[in-house]
């Protein structure tokens, strides 16, 4: 199949190309590499042995986008791009929306246009907002509590909207937990500009002596031990998801949410001491305050992705710890 991935050189986006090429697929990169950088794409074709074209485009750039269609007629989309940073959606609300929004609408028209009708879209666990009760179900109400969120929220609606309204049309709404780890080449990984706004590769860099510690926002949660629980998924087998979805949606019509989480959720404190037994050393960190808008804890309830993409989770903490530690110092040393 040819796909075209919008936000390729991104982090998911990036480990999804690797599996994407290996299961013999055509693929072309879409991405304006506001966070990311071109190389990553190299790595790719050094880690798969097989080329690809990308295009440095933004999805607002209309003309450069029906080109893009028109040139390589994709069979189907995955739509990656986007702008991520929950914090920084609420100083800048708009241009999380023009981005996010009006870019997927953008993206959809220009599908529209060429003939193109299914896609895989990267939404986020984010669309939930304050657990009602746990593990998260997709049927459990939307309540984004940010404009990140609510970007995400408001393009499943456009999504669904759209495939009722055009019967040829298929859609898959991923809903990610908490995405970490890297390939276990370490040639790709997740490369955040400036301070993380994510624990893991916090206290990669912290390890690394990048960061003099780790933060950890509150400690009297009600959970295990008072720390923040999340969902956290390997980034390949978050990779392999988008495989098994890509063909769930080429196969039917219509439009699903799934999420894409393990069932079981780590707390802060539990990361941490894991880093600590892979890197061999015990790691610095000062308790904090919560942050406003975390909650407890966040755990998917994974039975539908089984059930309709027949795929699961395979790696653990220790193989999360592991190959973020080996895309750290592969990172530092290549810098
Ligand atoms: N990483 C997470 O924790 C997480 C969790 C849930 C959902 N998601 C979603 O998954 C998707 C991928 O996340 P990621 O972690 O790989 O992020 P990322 O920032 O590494 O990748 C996103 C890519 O999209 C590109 N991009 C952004 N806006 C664009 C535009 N208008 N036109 C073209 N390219 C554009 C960026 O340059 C980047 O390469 C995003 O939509 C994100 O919201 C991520």
């Amino acid at each position: 199949m040819k796909i075209l991935v919008t936000g390729g050189a991104g982090f998911i986006g990036s480990h999804t190309l690797v599996q994407l090429l290996r299961a013999g697929h055509e693929v072309i990169v879409y991405d304006s590499f506001a966070n990311s950088k071109p190389q990553v794409l190299d790595q790719v074709k050094l880690l798969t042995s097989k080329d690809f074209p990308s295009i440095k485009g933004d999805l607002l750039e209309r003309d450069l986008l029906n080109k893009t269609f028109a040139e390589h007629r994709p069979d189907a989309v995955i739509h990656f791009a986007g702008l991520k940073a929950v914090g920084e959606s609420v100083e800048k609300p708009l241009d999380y929306y023009q981005n996010n929004v009006t870019g997927t609408l953008e993206l959809l028209t220009a599908m529209e246009t060429h003939g193109c009708h299914n896609i895989v879209f990267s939404s986020s666990a984010t669309v939930y907002g304050t657990p009602k009760y746990l593990p998260y179900d997709e049927e459990h109400p939307l309540s984004p509590e940010s404009p990140y969120g609510r970007t995400k929220f408001f393009v499943e609606k456009i999504i669904e909207d759209w495939t009722i309204s055009n019967p040829q049309a298929s859609a898959i709404l991923l809903r990610y937990f908490n995405p970490v780890g890297a390939d276990d080449s370490a040639l790709i990984g997740e490369d955040p500009s400036g301070i993380p706004n994510n624990l893991v590769p916090y206290i990669a860099q912290v390890a690394s002596g990048v960061l003099p510690h780790l933060q950890v926002l509150g400690d009297d949660y009600e959970t295990r031990d008072g720390t923040g629980e999340r969902d956290y998924v390997h980034v390949v087998d978050l990779a392999a998801a988008h495989l098994a979805a890509i063909n769930y949606a080429t196969s039917q019509t219509g439009c699903d949410a799934i999420n894409i989480g393990t069932g079981t959720s780590i707390t802060v404190m539990e990361f941490l001491k894991a880093f600590e037994k892979t890197v061999g050393k015990p790691l610095p960190y000062k308790i904090k305050p919560r942050r406003s808008g975390d909650v407890a804890k966040m755990e998917a309830k994974v039975d539908k992705a089984k059930a309709l993409l027949q795929w699961e989770s395979e790696r653990n903490l220790e193989n999360m710890c592991e190959t973020t530690w080996r895309w750290q110092r592969y990172k530092m040393s290549s810098n």
